[in-house]
């Protein structure tokens, strides 16, 4: 459908990421097939995006330029895993993470793919060096790591296997720039990527300061929701130090030495065990029962934020 060729699903979910990225490359106009080693979970992925896409259509919350009815008729169901790949320029990978899962089914395509195309996984912790290694299209192969909900969080970070070839990581940040996602180039592979490493740096501090009675856990989750999250949700903290000091430099003479003296409090990884958990689990279950149907209507208002929010952010293009 487009001047690119045919795009590709291979793997995917009913709900969650194999269906995101179908909706997403459906938007830039690829063409996209489904394959699961499922036939029903294929079947239930193109009800579910039938009906998301229609109302995503009627919310006026639809992305790209074409109409549902014409992202529909891009996407379709394989169930012959040679036929999903012909001709296809860029494989994204997204069964459950599991290594050895992954692993044998690289070595499948790796079997029938050409020197052309993009393998992609959607893995959210496992390297490249483990997922990769020994395949003779090594140089084709890449992460592509989405955030959940990939519709509304546009964030996908991609991470090279150290073979893996200059122009495969532009050709894949390419192709999400199309689909209007936000890649970010992490240039080697680390445990954990970037996301999740901030992620957890949060959630650790957040644990230790929980632990020590310093504050409860739901005034620690509105200093984030109240507070830093409002500017990270547009600058990052690199930007917010620039920001809050006549520039970069400045920011650091100026509270560098504050900063150094707090980081060295930081206490050791928590355990996230015992009371610790009871406590926290506590607050959260008086705000969210954690029963299937509280939060699954927690989870769907938080996605209703977000796409308001990712609204927001593009009427609100930087000066
Ligand atoms: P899921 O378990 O919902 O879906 C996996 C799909 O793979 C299922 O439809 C299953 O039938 C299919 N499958 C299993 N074995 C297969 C095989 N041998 N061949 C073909 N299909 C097979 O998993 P989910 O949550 O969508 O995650 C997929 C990947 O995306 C994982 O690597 C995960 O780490 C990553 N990811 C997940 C995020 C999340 O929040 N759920 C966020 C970012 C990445």
């Amino acid at each position: 459908i487009s001047e690119l060729g045919g795009s590709l699903v291979y793997g995917m979910s009913d709900g969650l990421i194999g269906r995101s990225w179908a909706m997403l490359f459906a938007s830039g106009g690829f063409k996209v097939k489904l394959y699961d080693i499922e036939q029903q979970q294929i079947t239930n992925a193109l009800e579910s995006i039938r009906k998301e896409m229609k109302s995503l259509e009627q919310s006026g919350s639809l992305k790209g330029s074409l109409g549902a009815e014409q992202q529909l008729s891009l996407i379709s169901g394989c169930g012959n895993l040679a036929e999903a790949v012909e001709g296809a320029m860029h494989i994204q990978e997204c069964v459950p993470e599991n290594l050895e899962l992954k692993k044998k089914i690289f070595a499948q395509l790796d079997r029938i793919v050409d020197d052309q195309v993009i393998l992609s996984s959607s893995s959210s912790c496992l390297l490249p060096s483990k997922l990769f290694t020994g395949l003779a299209h090594v140089k084709q192969c890449i992460v592509a790591h989405p955030v959940n909900p990939p519709y509304y969080v546009p964030l996908v970070e991609l991470v090279p296997h150290p073979e893996t070839a200059p122009a495969t990581m532009d050709r894949t940040y390419a192709l999400m720039k199309k689909i209007r996602q936000t890649p970010v180039r992490v240039l080697k592979e680390i445990d954990g990527f970037v996301l999740n490493r901030l992620q957890y740096a949060i959630i650790s501090e957040a644990w230790r300061l929980v632990e020590e009675g310093i504050v409860s856990p739901n005034d620690l989750d509105l200093v984030m929701s109240d507070g830093l999250g409002m500017r990270y949700a547009f600058i990052g903290p690199l930007e917010t130090m620039h920001l809050n000091a006549e520039g970069m430099v400045s920011y650091c003479d100026r509270y560098s030495e504050g900063m150094k003296r707090v980081l060295k409090t930081f206490g050791p990884v928590p355990e996230f065990s015992g009371d610790t958990v009871e406590k926290v689990n506590q607050d959260m279950c008086m705000k969210v029962p954690d029963d299937p149907e509280h939060l699954a209507a927690r989870r769907h208002w938080r996605d209703d934020c977000l796409m308001q929010l990712s609204k927001l952010k593009h009427q609100m293009q930087p000066q």
